[in-house]
């Protein structure tokens, strides 16, 4: 992603998503006095220093004593790194561009917990970034994240690279239609990953979500907000593209209408979501 503001402003789905899925995970992670902790794919900051950091903060009950946590967030988008350090600057948080993919990024720390959230589904080669975090994470340290294995959003990358005018734009598009699309039980795959890799694998669920949009503008501009191609695309064909984008996403719809919210549609999505631990 590119465009931090225009993430930050339509990121309403993956802000719900963190909100519901964050308070969980941490439920069920062990609290050490001082933690050292990885926010893998961290984006514009708004969950890392809004949801992640208050819920690893938190004082759960008078008996626990408040924790230091410190967070280290990378992205490999050094325009979202840029932006997170300003908008989302806090003593206890350290925005960094990294590639977790390079075997060069070096962290002069391991890792008590790792996190990622919305991140997964970006990444190809799922075993061999989840190699890496294993890597980095100190002898029973935990992790934690979840990504979309099922979009509508994948089926429009595919139809429009079918489109000759837009194929030469999304030659890689295979690369941004995770596998787990295809697949029957995408958390099953990934238990069996995470277990190939040597971590103890506490949960992986598939979970079928809903996401309503106030109308069809508001959803293909969070859709365009995260699309791996629109940087691709010269300018004078943006709204083009855009178009084109919006009506081969209207055939995915359905109309969801409330009474407060007339023109609302709803999208479904599925998420994969692992909690694990490193034993050796
Ligand atoms: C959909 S955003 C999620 C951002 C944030 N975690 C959230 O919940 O809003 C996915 C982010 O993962 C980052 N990313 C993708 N591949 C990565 C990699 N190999 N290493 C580090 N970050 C990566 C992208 O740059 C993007 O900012």
């Amino acid at each position: 992603m590119y465009d931090p503001d225009l993430y930050d402003k339509y990121s309403e789905f993956q802000r719900r998503d963190a909100k519901e899925f964050i308070p969980y995970i941490v439920s069920k992670m062990t609290r050490k006095p001082s933690e050292v902790v990885l926010d893998l794919g961290c984006g514009s900051g708004f969950n890392t220093r809004n949801i992640l950091f208050p819920a690893l903060s938190e004082v759960s009950n008078k008996e626990t004593p408040a924790n230091f946590v410190h967070v280290y967030a990378i992205d490999v988008s050094k325009t979202m790194v840029d932006f997170a350090c300003i908008r989302y600057a806090h003593p206890q948080i350290t925005y960094t561009v990294a590639d977790v993919m390079k075997d060069e990024t070096e962290f002069h720390c391991k890792f008590d917990k790792i996190f990622s959230l919305h991140v997964l589904h970006w990444i190809v080669d799922q075993g061999k970034a989840l190699g890496r975090l294993f890597e980095l994470l100190k002898t029973n340290g935990e992790i934690a994240f979840y990504y979309i294995s099922k979009a509508p959003v994948f089926a429009v990358y595919d139809m429009m690279s079918r489109n000759p005018k837009w194929a030469p734009f999304l030659n890689d598009v295979s690369e941004f239609i995770p596998k787990s699309y295809f697949s029957a039980d995408p958390a099953q795959d990934m238990r069996d990953i995470m277990t190939s890799i040597g971590f103890n694998v506490q949960e992986s669920s598939n979970y079928s979500r809903k996401f309503r949009f106030d109308s069809v503008e508001n959803m293909i501009d969070a859709a365009m907000a995260a699309n791996p191609f629109v940087h691709k695309i010269p300018s004078e064909l943006k709204s083009e593209y855009k178009e084109d984008f919006r009506k081969c996403f209207m055939t995915l719809l359905y109309y969801a209408p409330t009474r407060d919210s007339p023109n609302s549609v709803e999208v479904d999505y599925s998420i994969v979501l692992v909690r694990g631990q490193k034993r050796v």
